[in-house]
């Protein structure tokens, strides 16, 4: 085994030490939406705060959040870069951004703006370089879509992010099974980390926090 894995016990003292306040708005913005039936698969606290601290180290103020359940993500990165920055985010289903709006307004987050519909439209709508983080973490099927748009969105010396590189530990597995409950989505993420890693417009890596980030750096010049 090359690194450390990360046990309970380990992630409980990350989260502990490093991640407090991250982890006290995601209680707060959960509620909600567990009252609401929404399904828990946000972002992890620990990786909600190296969000936080890669966006303030790169000086974002413009972000764009591709798939916002109920807006954990949008609001760590809306905080991280101040209020005279900008999240869009993107959601799809109309329960999921209704609690992401009451989030936003309950939290007093007024640099969100939330997109309802299929996020591939709004991308489309867009114009080029105009980002200067862009997180993929919606429809695993769709993320190779998202990834071109993307490379088109995101200003020159930009970053890209796809979270679950790591597809719930399923990423390594290239014999899965297709009854595997995972078995789309980790294809899919396969598929992703195949064209991302080969993409020669990115310097690129996976980060292990939470299920994985994808990250490119792009030099479009
Ligand atoms: C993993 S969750 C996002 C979690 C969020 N980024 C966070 O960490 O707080 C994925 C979200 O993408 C939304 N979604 C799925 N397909 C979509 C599509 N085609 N367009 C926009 N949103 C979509 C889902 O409804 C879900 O709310």
């Amino acid at each position: 085994m090359k690194g450390t894995p990360l046990t309970e016990q380990t992630y409980n003292y990350i989260v502990e030490n490093f991640a407090v306040e991250e982890a006290m708005l995601l209680q707060l913005m959960q509620k909600r939406a567990e009252e609401a039936g929404i399904p828990m698969i946000m972002i992890s606290e620990e990786q909600a705060k190296f969000l936080g601290f890669f966006l303030k180290a790169i000086r974002a103020k413009r972000v764009l959040d591709i798939g916002t359940l109920f807006g954990y993500s949008a609001a760590i990165m809306a905080k991280a870069i101040g209020t005279d920055g900008e999240v869009v985010t993107l959601e799809f289903e109309p329960l999921h951004a209704n609690a992401a709006r009451a989030n936003f307004k309950h939290l007093g987050l007024q640099n969100i703006s939330l997109l309802q519909g299929p996020a591939i439209d709004h991308m489309k709508t867009m114009k080029d370089g105009i980002f200067d983080f862009i997180m993929i973490d919606a429809d695993k099927p769709n993320y190779s879509l998202y990834l071109k748009e993307s490379l088109r969105l995101i200003k020159d010396g930009g970053v890209i992010a796809g979270d679950n590189a790591l597809a719930w530990g399923k990423i390594a597995n290239m014999h899965l099974p297709v009854y595997d409950p995972d078995y789309v989505s980790a294809t899919a993420m396969q598929q992703f980390n195949r064209e991302f890693a080969a993409d020669k417009s990115m310097f690129s890596c996976i980060v292990p926090v939470g299920d994985g980030l994808a990250m490119g750096y792009v030099k479009k010049s």
